[in-house]
C-alpha cells in the first residue's frame, strides 16, 4: 500500500518542505538521526514532486527530487564511477509502467531482470588492490565519499583478501543484523553513549566513528563489481560485459558475501510478472529476515540493456527500487504497564501514542524485562523507534535520543507484585511474583484447560473465574476433586453442564504426558518441547529422576534451559504429586523410556534415537512444517494437533522452514512459509494430499 503524498498548499510550504527534506536526507546519509522516519520522508518527497509538477518554474535548486541524495556530506575520495541512487516505485502498476518506459527507451523489452532485496544500510565502495582490501569509501554525494578504511576488519562478509589477486572495486551495503544492532547498543550504552535508534543509524554511526574504545561488528552484502583504473585490461573488459547476475556469481567466487547467502537470494526473472511474484515472495519473508530490507531492487540484468538504458544524474534508468511499506515509525512512549502472566512472570509492556505501521494501528510494544528497559535507557515521554513486521509483536528498537526535551521521566519499576501485592523475586532477568503460578491462578488454569493442553471441554475462562472465586480450586489438581454438588451450587450450572464437565474432567485424566507437561506450563517449554520431553522420557517418573545433564539429551534443550526445567519440576513437585493422586495419567503412549546408553550419548545421537523411536511411519525421517488453514479431513485440527499427527506418523514437526525441511503442508492463506519453501525448493503438499499420506494415523 502506498501512503499518500504530503499535501503542499503554497510556495512557502513548498520551501519549508524542501528544507525539511534536505535536512532529513543529510542526516540519513551522514549517519545522524533524522526527525523523519523513512515513510514520512517518502511522503514529503512525493508531496514536493507533486507540487513541482504543478509549478515547474518554481522548483528550488536544492530540491531532493533533482539531485543525488546525500549531497550534504563532504567527502574527499573521488569515485571512479558515480555511486548513484535509485528511483522508487510503490505498486505493481508503477513497476509495470517503469518496465514499459525502459522498453520504450531501449526499443525492445528488457531481456532479463535481476531481482534482489534492497538492503537497509549504507552504500560503500571497497577497493581491492591485487586481492587485498586497501580502501573503504562511503557514498558521500555520489561523486566523492569519505575514507572509512579504519573500519576494515570489522565488517563481516568483506574479506581482507580475495580468493584471487585481482584489482577491483566491490560495491554493496553495510548494515547491522538485528543481533549486531542489539549488541552494538548494549556496548554503546555500557560505555555511557546514547543508543542508536535503529540498525541503519547504528551502521552509519559505527562506520564513521574513528576512535572508539570498542569495535562492533557489521555485515556487508555486495551488489556491484567494477574495474578500477589499475585493473588488468582483460578482466576490466570481462567485468564490463558481464550480466549483473554473473557479476554476483563472480563476487561470491572471490569470497565476498552477497544475498546468495540469505533466505532471499538474488534471482533472475524473464518477465515483469515473474519479477512481481518474486517481489511478493521477498515481502512475505521480510519479517523473518535477520536484517532489515526496505524494498526490492530490480535491475536489467544484461550489460547491453543497461548500457542502452543509460543513467540520469541521480539514478540509473536500468534499475528501480520497489519500495515496501515502512516497518519502522517514530512515536512516543506514554506509559509502561506491568502484567502478570500465568506463571507469575511480571512483564512490562509499552503503551505508545498510536501510530500506523503498514496499515495497522500500533498502541503496544513488547519490552522484555526490567533489565531491558535499563539497558536501552528508555524513559517515559521518549520518542521511540517502533518496529513491526508481519505478524510479529511490535517492538521498540531504541529511544531516539536526540529528540529528548529533558522532560522525559524515568520508568518506575514495581516494588510489589502489581496483581496480588506479594513480594517480587527479582533474582533473574525476568521478574516473578513470589506466589508464582498461584498469583494469576485464573490465567494458569485457563491455559491448562485450553485446547492444546488438557483440552477440557466446558471449562472456559468464565467458568474458571467462577471456580476460583468460589474457592473451589486453588490449583490444577483441585479440578479433579470437584463434586457434583459443588458444581450444581454454582450459578448457571445446570445438571447437564455439570455432568458434561465431570465427564470431560474424567476424560482429561487420560491425556498423554506431553499434554500434562504442557498444561503445567513449565517455563521455557511450549507445546513442541513438551512433546519432545514426553517422548524422550516416556513417564513423569523418569523425567523427575533426570538431572540437568540428562534433560539436555532432549533435542532443543541446552545448558541454560536444562537446569531451569529441573528447578521448575522441583517447584511443581507438590502439584504433580497431587495430580498423580487424583489419577491423572503420567505416561506417553508409544514412547519408550531412555536406556542408560542414551544418557551417555551425545545430543545428536540422542536426537537420532528419538527420531528412530517413531520409525516406520509414513513420515519417518521427514521434517514437516504446517502452515495456513487446514481443510477437508484436517479441518478441525489445531496447529498443535497437526504437529502431534506429524509426530505420530513418524515425522518431526517444526515451525520454521529451512533447508532441512522435507515437507511443507500449506493450507489456505499460507504466506511466508510457503514462499520460503518455494524459494528453497522444498516439497509442498495441500491438506488433502497430506491427509492421504497419514490416513492411518488420523484419529
Ligand atoms: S544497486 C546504480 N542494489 O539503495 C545502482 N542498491 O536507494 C545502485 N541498496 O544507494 C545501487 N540494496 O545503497 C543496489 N541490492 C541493491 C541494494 C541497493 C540496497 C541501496 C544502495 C543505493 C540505495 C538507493
Amino acid at each position: 500500500m502506498t501512503t499518500p503524498a504530503a499535501v503542499i498548499v503554497d510556495a512557502a510550504a513548498y520551501a519549508q518542505a524542501v528544507e525539511d527534506a534536505v535536512k532529513a536526507s543529510a542526516a540519513y546519509y551522514s549517519g545522524g538521526t533524522s526527525v523523519l522516519d523513512d515513510d514520512s520522508y517518502d511522503r514529503l518527497v512525493r508531496g514536493i514532486a507533486a507540487w513541482e509538477a504543478a509549478h515547474p518554474d518554481e522548483v528550488l535548486p536544492d530540491s531532493p527530487t533533482g539531485k543525488v541524495a546525500g549531497g550534504a556530506v563532504e567527502g574527499d575520495v573521488p569515485h571512479t564511477v558515480a555511486m548513484l541512487s535509485l528511483d522508487n516505485v510503490f505498486s505493481p502498476e508503477e513497476f509495470t509502467a517503469w518496465t514499459a518506459s525502459v522498453a520504450r527507451r531501449i526499443g525492445r523489452d528488457v531481456a532479463r531482470f535481476s531481482v534482489e532485496p534492497k538492503l537497509d544500510g549504507l552504500a560503500i565502495a571497497a577497493r581491492y588492490t591485487r586481492g587485498r582490501l586497501s580502501q573503504l569509501i562511503t557514498r558521500g554525494d555520489g561523486t566523492a565519499g569519505e575514507d572509512v578504511s579504519h573500519a576494515i576488519g570489522t565488517i563481516e562478509g568483506l574479506p581482507g583478501e580475495l580468493a584471487e589477486p585481482v584489482t577491483v572495486e566491490v560495491r554493496g551495503e553495510v548494515l547491522m543484523t538485528t543481533a549486531q544492532f542489539e549488541h552494538a547498543n548494549e556496548i554503546r550504552t555500557a560505555h555511557g553513549g546514547q543508543p542508536f535508534a535503529n540498525p541503519r543509524n547504528a551502521a552509519a554511526g559505527t562506520l564513521r566513528a574513528k576512535e572508539r574504545a570498542y569495535t562492533v561488528p557489521m555485515t556487508f552484502f555486495g551488489y556491484g563489481l567494477l574495474p578500477l583504473p589499475d585493473t588488468e585490461s582483460t578482466l576490466a573488459t570481462r567485468l564490463a560485459e558481464f550480466a549483473h547476475s554473473d557479476l554476483m556469481g563472480q563476487a561470491v567466487a572471490l569470497g565476498v558475501n552477497t544475498t546468495a547467502s540469505t533466505a532471499v537470494p538474488g534471482i533472475t526473472a524473464d518477465t515483469a510478472e515473474e519479477v512481481l511474484t518474486r517481489v511478493k515472495e521477498i515481502a512475505a519473508l521480510r519479517a523473518e529476515l535477520p536484517f532489515g530490507i526496505d524494498g526490492i531492487v530490480v535491475k536489467a540484468d544484461l550489460a547491453a540493456d543497461q548500457e542502452a538504458a543509460g543513467s540520469g544524474s541521480r539514478a540509473p534508468r536500468w534499475a528501480i527500487a520497489y519500495k515496501l511499506p515502512a516497518v519502522e515509525k517514530i512515536t512516543r512512549l506514554l506509559e509502561v504497564e506491568w502484567n502478570v502472566g500465568r506463571t507469575g512472570i511480571i512483564a512490562p509492556r509499552a503503551v505508545l501514542e498510536p501510530v500506523e505501521i503498514d496499515g495497522s494501528t500500533i498502541t503496544y510494544a513488547t519490552l522484555h524485562n526490567p533489565a531491558d528497559i535499563t539497558r536501552r535507557d528508555l524513559r517515559l515521554g521518549d520518542h521511540v523507534m517502533v518496529h513491526r513486521a508481519g505478524d510479529v509483536i511490535p517492538r521498540i528498537e531504541a529511544p531516539v535520543a536526540h529528540l529528548r526535551t529533558g522532560e522525559e521521566q524515568p520508568i518506575a519499576f514495581p516494588e510489589v507484585c502489581p496483581r496480588c501485592g506479594a513480594d517480587i523475586d527479582s533474582s533473574e532477568q525476568r521478574w516473578r511474583c513470589v506466589n508464582g503460578r498461584n498469583c494469576h491462578l485464573v490465567a494458569s488454569l485457563s491455559y491448562a484447560a485450553g485446547r492444546d493442553q488438557l483440552d477440557i471441554e466446558g471449562l472456559g475462562h468464565t467458568r474458571v473465574v467462577q471456580l476460583v472465586e468460589a474457592g473451589l480450586v486453588t490449583d490444577l489438581a483441585d479440578l479433579f476433586a470437584l463434586t457434583r454438588e459443588q458444581l450444581l451450587d454454582l450459578e448457571r450450572m445446570g445438571e447437564t453442564s455439570t455432568d458434561n464437565l465431570l465427564a470431560a474432567l474424567a476424560k482429561t485424566k487420560e491425556q498423554p504426558l506431553s499434554r500434562v507437561l504442557c498444561a503445567l506450563g513449565i517455563r521455557g517449554t511450549g507445546r513442541s518441547m513438551s512433546r519432545r520431553i514426553a517422548r524422550y522420557f516416556a513417564t513423569m517418573d523418569n523425567l523427575r529422576a533426570a538431572d540437568a545433564e540428562t534433560i539436555q539429551q532432549v533435542e532443543g534443550i541446552g545448558t541454560e534451559k536444562a537446569p531451569s526445567i529441573v528447578a521448575e519440576l522441583a517447584e511443581l513437585a507438590p502439584l504433580i504429586d497431587k495430580l498423580v493422586a487424583a489419577g491423572v495419567n503420567m505416561t506417553e503412549p508409544g514412547a519408550t523410556p531412555p536406556t542408560a546408553a542414551d544418557s551417555e550419548a551425545d545430543t545428536d545421537a540422542a536426537a537420532d534415537a528419538q527420531g528412530a523411536e517413531a520409525e516406520g511411519g509414513p513420515l519417518a525421517g521427514m521434517t514437516v512444517v504446517v502452515t495456513g488453514a487446514m481443510t477437508g479431513p484436517l479441518e478441525t485440527l489445531s496447529r498443535n494437533q497437526m504437529n502431534e499427527l506429524v509426530e505420530r506418523a513418524g515425522g518431526r514437526s517444526s515451525s520454521s522452514v529451512s533447508k532441512k525441511t522435507t515437507l511443507v503442508v500449506a493450507g489456505e492463506g499460507a504466506g511466508s512459509k510457503r514462499a520460503k519453501a518455494e524459494s528453497l525448493g522444498v516439497r509442498i503438499a495441500d491438506p488433502d494430499e497430506f491427509a492421504a499420506m497419514v490416513a492411518d494415523y488420523l484419529n
